[in-house]
């Protein structure tokens, strides 16, 4: 998506990846499949650029710093360090003073044991390397035994991190530039299923006050962290109204998949724009949508029949081709857009149902 919109914008495309039906190749001018730390491959993608960026957290720092030697890499590889690592992203944000949810770094069982002591109820142990859609966790609470769930993790390090009782998820993708300019699209209301992204609702039905603090925490972030190019920042909404900041993702994002339909500037072209020096675009909503994830669960029974989708008026279906479907691997999305957030919602669920039954599964709640 970002290859084909900087296609767009006119500019020629190199890219590097380990799989050789990588998404992105067909689109771009040189694909170069190596793994992330082949250095031939690293040198040859820098000097085939004029600026590189990724979207994709987990590259080894040292192979951005490579490419960094040679051309501009943004955002700057000290923004992947901290972001790659759940520990380092953690303390930058408690150390910076954003709200979080209460966490204590663990190495050991022992570790665990102590950790869980200060955590009464339902708390999670997070990986802190290589984590993503809900892998690499495991939900706990205080009874635990610590020596068996550390044995059960098999990880080298980890957080355990309270369950807080939040009433809704949102991101905020803040988009900054080398003179220090930020903007942000209005924030994006999401709902999980199993640790994965199910479903993306914009605008975000939020109160003034609770969206403006998240734009604010989403603003503050990105200034801290030094960031050039976009910014995603997962946050809980508490009861009370209070954000507080989960996880920080220094590429687009899942959830900006509906800015394509939805905004004047999709996610995809606002972070080029903002890697290759250009003035933003407008973020301003152009109408209410929501973004369904299509995962390899719906190809249980072979290629879906799209009809119920493709007839959707405000519908619109991307297919990644991917290769091999997998149960959780994300194939596409849907975008529905709609005069109200209700009704893509409801539009979404209702063409998604017959596609879902036949692969077996059940329908989504509203
Ligand atoms: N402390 C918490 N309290 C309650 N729910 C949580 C907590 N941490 C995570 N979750 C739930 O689990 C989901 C996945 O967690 P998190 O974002 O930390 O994981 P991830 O695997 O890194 O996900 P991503 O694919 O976004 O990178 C969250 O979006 C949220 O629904
Ligand atoms: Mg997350």
């Amino acid at each position: 998506m970002l290859a084909l919109t900087a296609r767009r914008m006119g500019y020629r495309i190199a890219v590097l990846d380990p799989e050789l039906a990588c998404p992105a190749g067909p689109v771009a001018d040189l694909a170069l499949t190596a793994s992330f730390d082949d250095s031939k491959a690293l040198r040859r993608l820098a000097e085939a650029s004029d600026v590189v960026t990724y979207e994709f957290e987990n590259i080894p720092t040292e192979s951005l710093r490579q490419i960094a030697s040679i051309r501009t890499v943004l955002p700057d590889p000290s923004v992947l360090h901290i972001c790659q690592h759940r520990e380092r992203e953690k303390m930058f944000l408690q150390s910076s003073g954003f709200p979080c949810p209460g966490f204590e770094v663990v190495a050991s069982a022992g570790n665990l044991a102590a950790a869980l002591k200060k955590f009464p109820g339902k708390s999670r142990l997070k990986s802190s390397a290589f984590g993503y859609d809900g892998k690499g966790q495991l939900a706990l609470d205080s009874k635990a035994d610590p020596a068996e769930a550390w044995a059960r993790a098999k990880i080298p390090r980890a957080i355990l991190e309270e369950h807080v009782p939040f009433v809704r998820e949102l991101s905020v993708l803040v988009a900054r530039n080398a003179q220090g300019r930020s903007l942000a699209f209005p924030p994006f209301e999401n709902r999980h299923s199993a640790g994965v992204l199910e479903r993306t609702v914009f605008p975000a039905r939020l109160a003034d006050p609770v969206a403006n603090e998240a734009l604010a925490l989403a603003r503050q972030i990105a200034e801290k962290i030094g960031m050039v190019g976009l910014l995603g920042v997962e946050m809980f909404e508490m009861p009370t109204g209070k954000i507080l900041v989960n996880e920080l993702a220094p590429r687009v994002h899942n959830s900006g998949h509906l800015t394509v339909e939805a905004c004047h500037t999709s996610q995809f072209e606002q972070q080029i724009r903002a890697v290759c020096g250009l003035p933003f675009g407008l973020v301003a909503p152009l109408c209410p949508a929501a973004m369904f994830n299509l995962l390899g669960d719906l190809w249980a029974n072979g290629e879906p029949d799209w009809s119920p989708v493709l007839a959707l008026p405000g519908g619109v279906l991307h297919l990644y081709g991917k290769a091999h479907a997998r149960p959780g691997r994300k194939m596409g999305h849907l975008t529905v857009r709609a005069s109200t957030p209700e009704d893509a919602i409801r539009l979404g669920t209702e063409a998604l149902t017959p596609i879902r039954q036949a692969a077996g599964l059940s329908t989504l709640a509203l």
